[in-house]
């Protein structure tokens, strides 16, 4: 059942341009341009009437919300807050009938999402859920879902499950940003242009693999590794630094590129790799001198670089292109290549990569 693939993770990783496709069809009416969320149960003007927007999860799912955010705010200016499920259900959220709360879960089994949809349910809110698993418990208890078509996953580490609750998010943002005309129907066709282009752009990526396995095959002996982003990637840090460590058992963390000078910089020598998530626009120079500070104290740095490689990345940066895309879809873009370098580094580590020590694909204790 694993279609000749050494782990189902990395079967998973593979999948993910046919999951993508499957999760846009299922809302997508290509001919007509029309986006429709027959199980959502939610009529858009209502949400151009709520105070605000929560978004809740755990994990992989939570760093999904945390791209959500920037699609939902940055294309419909609509205020959102992303927790986690574990602290929002203690902290006594200030849900009512003007807010809608979504959850978002891959197994929809997850015991501290359901109290966090709980919680939304008893204090009135409008609650909905983005979730993988077809009548699930989140399924059965939201007032309406969103499912994401990544089709089974069963390696611990999710990695399809997240890309296609990112594409979810898009496509809801997409929808209420055009309902609310926050986007003009000319942005809105490009937008789609950009999705449909998805899928052949991530094909791009995984036909290069070997080189991450080259990559991985230098470092399987460091006990830390540092990811920076920035913006809309800046979750991408986290959920790259989140796959290492919990396939790999090194170290990892995840940083906003600008709050490097405010601590973790400390770390750096040449013994700590940086991965540097380097997206063109408007924030490329500031990560062009994040860069340089690395380099400058003998750091190891591991670009994946938007478009052509970059000289400026410096001479001894290890650089691997991605193909280029709207802003809004780097996340998806540039998650591809880290699930592969932790996969390679894990695999060529020798541990169990599809059920890591002390892991279970659905926590459903708390
Ligand atoms: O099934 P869920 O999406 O609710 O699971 C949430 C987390 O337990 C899950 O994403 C976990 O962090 C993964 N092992 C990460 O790869």
């Amino acid at each position: 059942e694993k279609a000749g693939y050494k782990h189902f993770m990395q079967k998973e990783i593979f999948e993910q341009p046919r999951a993508i496709v499957d999760t846009l069809r299922s809302v997508l009416d290509v001919n007509r341009e029309v986006l429709r969320f027959s199980d959502l149960n939610l009529d858009a003007s209502l949400v151009h009437k709520l105070r605000k927007v929560f978004l809740v999860a755990c994990g992989t799912s939570y760093h999904a919300c945390l791209v959500g955010k920037y699609l939902l705010e940055g294309l419909c200016r609509i205020p959102v807050e992303v927790d986690l499920a574990s602290e929002f259900r203690y902290r006594k959220p200030l849900l009512d009938d003007q807010s809608l709360l979504i959850v978002v879960s891959q197994s929809g089994e997850t015991a501290d999402t359901r109290a966090a949809l709980k919680e939304g349910l008893e204090r009135g809110a409008h609650c909905r859920a983005i979730v993988n698993v077809v009548g699930s418990s989140l399924a059965r208890m939201a007032h309406g879902v969103l499912y994401t078509h990544a089709g089974p996953e069963i390696g611990v580490a999710s990695t399809k499950a997240f890309t296609t609750q990112v594409v979810a998010f898009y496509l809801l943002a997409l929808h209420w940003a055009r309902t609310s005309g926050t986007i003009s129907d000319p942005e809105f066709s490009e937008h789609l242009r950009e999705l449909l282009a998805l899928p052949r752009k991530l094909e791009e990526v995984l036909d290069r693999a070997d080189v991450l396995r080259d990559w991985a095959r230098e470092f399987l002996k460091v006990e830390h590794f540092l990811y920076l982003g920035r913006g809309i990637l800046y979750p991408i840090a986290l959920e790259g630094a989140l796959k290492l460590k919990e396939i790999s058992y090194i170290h990892a963390e995840g940083y906003a590129a600008g709050e490097m000078k405010h601590g973790p910089i400390a770390l750096i020598d040449e013994n700590m790799p940086v991965v540097v998530l380097a997206q063109k626009g408007e924030l490329y120079e500031k990560m062009l001198s994040n860069v340089q500070e690395v380099r400058a104290r003998g750091g190891r740095v591991l670009a994946i670089v938007e478009g052509e490689q970059d000289p400026r990345l410096g001479e001894s940066t290890w650089q691997f292109p991605v193909p280029e895309t709207s802003p809004w879809l780097a996340p998806v873009v540039f998650s591809i290549p880290l699930q592969l370098l932790a996969y390679h580094v894990a695999d060529l580590r020798g541990t169990d990569v599809d059920q890591p020590r002390n892991l279970a694909k659905s926590v459903t204790v708390e």
